[in-house]
C-alpha cells in the first residue's frame, strides 16, 4: 500500500468508525444540556482528528528527517488516541447491537409461530442508553490517559532508587552510586528544554558513574547531534559509559560491507565521545577507588529471536578481567541475561538492561507491575535475582513508536552499591 493509500485507508477507517458511533450516540445527545456539549466536544475533537490526518500526510509527503516536531508528535498521538476511544466504544455498540440483532431474531422466529399481533411491528429492542452511557465513560479513560502520556508522560522523568548488597563488593564501593539510563532514542525527542529537565535530574543525584544501556538513536546517527550538548551536561565522579543498542545498528549504510560498517560506527562513535561518553564494544573498564576495584563490562548488542543481531560477546568483553573480579556488566536486551550470562563461568554480579520501554504503557503498584510488555519480555521490568546474581531492566529514558508514555514513565535508575551480608 502506497503512502496515499494508507491515508485513505485511514480516512475511511474513522469516518466509518464515526458514523457507528455516531448513529450510537444519538440516544444520549438528545437528553439534555449536558448531553448537548458532550455532544458539541465530540464533534469538534473527531474534526480535530480529520485536521491530525491531513497535516500528517503533509508533514510525511514533505519527507520526514531524523528529528520530530511536537506538532508531529503531537497529532500522530492524538490519532491514535482517537482510534482506540472510538474502538472502545464501538466494542461497547457492537457488543449491544448483537444482543439486539440476536433478540430481534428470536422476536421474528416467534412471530413466525404465534398468532400474538402485538410483536408483529418492532422485532429489533431499542439501544439502551444506560449501556451507551458507560460506554462513553470507559472510552473516556484511553481518551484522558492516551491524552496525559502524549503531553506529559513522555518527559516525566522519574528517579527508581534501589540498595544493592554484595558480599564481595571491595569495601571502597560501599556507598558507590550508580545511575542507569537507557532507550534514548534522540529521534523521538521534540523538546530540548524537556529533555534538559531530565538530565538535570540525573547531576541532582550527585552520581559516582553513569551507566547508558543502548539504542541511542531510532535508526541514524545523527539523531543525536541536536542533543549532544544537553547529553554532555551529565556529571559523573568515575565516568560515563554507554553500550550499542538494537536500534544503534539500523542506520543507513551497508550492512554487509566492512568498510561501510566501519566508517559508519566510527563517525556514531565520535558522537559519543564529543559526549562524554566510553562507548564499550565488547570491551571493559576496571574502576579504581581508594585502592579497591570494580570491573565494568559493556558487550554489544545480544538479543534473543531472529530480528536481533548477536554481537555480544562476554568472553571478549572480560579479556583480562580477573575471573574474581567484582562484574557489572552493560548488555542491552534483557534476555542476554537468561541465554548467556547467567549460564556463563563468570559471576556478573550486575547486570544492567533496557530494551522493553515497559512497552511505555501500564501501571505500577508496590510490588505489583502491569504492561503488556510482561507476555513479551521474561525479564522486562526492575530488578530480578538468581544465584546472587542481579538484572535490573530499565524503562527508558526516551519513547519509540508511540510519542508518549502512560504509567511507565520515563526512568532514570540510582543504584547504590552497598558490601556486607546479603539480604534475603
Ligand atoms: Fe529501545
Amino acid at each position: 500500500m502506497g503512502r496515499l493509500g494508507f491515508f485513505i485507508f485511514l480516512v475511511i477507517v474513522f469516518i466509518s468508525l464515526d458514523i457507528y458511533a455516531y448513529y450510537g450516540m444519538k440516544g444520549i445527545f438528545s437528553q439534555g444540556r449536558y448531553t448537548r456539549l458532550f455532544a458539541l466536544s465530540y464533534f469538534a475533537i473527531s474534526a480535530f482528528g480529520y485536521f491530525c490526518i491531513a497535516y500528517l500526510y503533509t508533514f510525511i509527503s514533505n519527507g520526514i528527517s531524523g528529528t520530530r516536531t511536537e506538532l508531529f508528535n503531537f497529532t500522530s498521538g492524538f490519532l491514535l488516541t482517537l482510534f482506540i476511544t472510538k474502538l472502545v466504544f464501538s466494542a461497547f455498540l457492537i457488543t449491544q447491537d448483537g444482543g439486539r440483532a440476536l433478540v430481534g431474531l428470536f422476536q421474528y422466529i416467534k412471530s413466525l409461530f404465534g398468532d400474538d399481533d402485538s410483536i408483529s411491528q418492532t422485532f429489533i429492542p431499542e439501544r439502551r442508553s444506560f449501556i451507551t452511557t458507560v460506554g462513553a465513560i470507559v472510552a473516556a479513560i484511553p481518551f484522558f490517559g492516551m491524552l496525559y502520556g502524549i503531553t506529559k508522560g513522555k518527559y516525566q522523568y522519574t528517579v527508581e532508587k534501589i540498595t544493592l548488597t554484595f558480599r564481595d563488593l571491595p569495601p571502597a564501593f560501599d556507598g558507590f552510586k550508580l545511575v542507569q539510563i537507557s532507550d534514548i532514542h534522540a529521534g523521538s525527542f521534540d523538546n530540548k528544554d524537556k529533555v534538559l529537565a531530565g538530565i538535570l535530574k540525573i547531576n541532582e543525584l550527585e552520581p559516582d558513574i553513569v551507566c547508558f544501556t543502548g539504542d541511542l538513536v531510532n535508526s541514524e546517527k545523527e539523531e543525536i547531534d541536536p542533543y549532544i550538548d544537553i547529553f554532555g551536561q551529565i556529571e559523573a565522579k568515575y565516568g560515563k559509559y554507554a553500550i550499542l543498542g538494537n536500534h544503534d545498528y539500523y542506520g543507513n549504510y551497508d550492512k554487509n560491507d566492512p568498510k561501510a560498517i566501519k566508517t559508519y560506527h566510527d563517525d556514531f562513535g565520535k558522537r559519543y565521545k564529543e559526549m562524554g561518553f566510553d562507548l564499550l564494544k565488547n570491551e571493559s573498564r576496571a574502576i579504581e577507588k581508594d585502592g579497591g576495584s570494580i570491573h565494568l563490562l559493556g558487550v554489544e548488542n545480544w538479543g534473543a529471536g531472529r530480528f536481533f543481531q548477536k554481537y555480544g560477546d562476554i568472553d571478549k568483553a572480560a579479556t583480562n578481567v580477573p575471573i574474581d573480579a567484582f562484574h557489572i556488566m552493560l548488555s542491552h536486551d534483557p534476555t542476554h541475561w537468561d541465554e548467556k550470562i547467567l549460564k556463563h563461568e563468570r559471576h556478573v554480579h550486575l547486570t544492567l538492561s533496557g530494551h522493553t520501554h515497559g512497552f511505555q504503557f501500564g501501571f505500577q503498584l508496590p510490588g505489583y507491575a502491569w504492561s503488556p510488555a510482561k507476555y513479551r519480555y521474561k525479564r522486562w521490568l526492575g530488578l530480578y535475582e538468581e544465584a546472587e546474581k542481579f538484572l535490573y531492566v530499565n524503562r527508558g529514558f526516551g519513547f519509540l513508536g508511540f510519542p508518549g508514555r502512560i504509567g511507565m514513565w520515563p526512568e532514570i535508575t540510582l543504584i547504590e552499591l552497598r558490601s556486607g551480608e546479603v539480604m534475603g
